[in-house]
């Protein structure tokens, strides 16, 4: 019975240079090792065997069974390499094949273009660059731009919060205004800041919505600052960044942080007219959350989105391309 054994298990090991892919391999692992395989044959012979033998005849089976398996151990290893190779050979990509023309040379992204030309633009202006993080508490983020708990301008942010500290406390920032209150609080005025950043909101991604995006967020705080300054600055700006022949316009609307607060619009050559941002004088409470004194200093903020402004510049009409990161896509620009 043993010797029949050996038979059968040299069968089945030279079977296995035949197997050509892991399936194969696994369909005569189960032969082998199944019900009605020669292993589970050979221990229900031990039964027939005279009494004396059938240790000698469990312990060969054993034996054997360690040997067979140990040749399907070293079959599946050598064909699983096989088959790595083979994906790594069909996943392979050519890095060369840009590597003529300009593609080969990369650019920044047209959301990072759009950021830094208006970083030149303000700066040129006169302005300094700010930053502040993107995880924020809810004091900068809301309470400290006059936005208490429980105002009810809490719930138009859709804010998303962070599981960190006290629950409800911690925030990615929806906007870029808490720059405001970091910058007011680091230094004495005058203050003529522009922070440009990313910003979250718990938004669904379609045409014009993404749940991460970017805003710049513009403060000016210094003595005898008024709603004139803040026209002539987004005046001044609009030309410097659009070019000659557009303008803008204010239109009263109301946000906490500004009182009193404006949409402004930007008017293109052609008369049609784009909804850019918000703006206002800084509401006294915002002042002095910063730590500035309202009798002594006003000031104007301003703040708008910067990807709306790269996808009109570049003529595309969806926001979700901004982030597919196709490079097909992206080295048009
Ligand atoms: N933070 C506002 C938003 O995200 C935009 C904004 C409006 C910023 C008015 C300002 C401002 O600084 O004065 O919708």
């Amino acid at each position: 019975m043993i010797d029949r054994l050996r038979t059968d298990a040299a069968t089945v090991v030279a079977g296995l240079g035949d197997v050509a892919n892991l399936d194969g391999l696994a369909e005569l692992e189960r032969e082998a090792f199944g019900k009605t395989g020669f292993l589970s044959r050979a221990k229900k012979e031990i039964g027939s065997l005279p009494p004396e033998d059938r240790k000698d005849a469990g312990r060969a089976i054993n034996e054997i069974r360690a040997e067979v398996e140990a040749a399907f151990d070293a079959r599946r290893s050598v064909l699983k390499d096989a088959a790595l190779l083979v994906r790594f050979e069909a996943e392979r990509l050519d890095l060369t094949e840009v590597l003529n023309g300009d593609a080969a040379v990369g650019h920044a992204h047209i959301v990072t273009q759009a950021w830094e030309e208006l970083e030149d633009v303000f700066v040129g202006m006169g302005f300094r660059i700010a930053e502040g993080p993107e995880i924020e508490t809810d004091w900068y983020n809301f309470d400290a731009l006059n936005i208490p708990p429980g105002h009810p301008a809490r719930d138009g942010f859709d804010t998303l919060y962070v599981n960190h500290g006290e629950p409800g406390h911690t925030v990615l920032r929806t906007h870029t205004s808490p720059v405001q209150i970091r910058t007011m609080l680091a230094q004495e005025p005058p203050i003529y800041i522009v922070a440009p950043g990313r910003v979250f909101r718990r938004d669904t991604a379609d045409a014009t919505h993404m749940p991460v995006f970017h805003q710049l967020e513009g403060l000016v705080v210094d003595r005898n600052i008024s709603l004139a300054d803040l026209a002539g600055t987004i005046e001044a700006f609009t030309e410097a960044y659009f070019g000659p022949g557009f303008s803008s316009r204010l239109r009263p609307n109301h946000f906490p942080f500004t009182e009193p607060s404006a949409e402004f619009d930007i008017q293109r050559p052609d008369g049609s007219w784009l909804e850019l941002g918000g703006c206002g004088v800084v509401h006294p409470n915002v002042l002095r959350a910063g730590g500035i004194d309202p009798e002594e200093y006003s000031g104007f903020a301003f703040g708008f989105g910067i990807d709306r402004l790269a996808l009109m510049k570049f003529g595309v009409d969806d926001l979700r391309e901004l982030f597919t990161n196709d490079v097909r896509f992206l080295s048009q620009f």
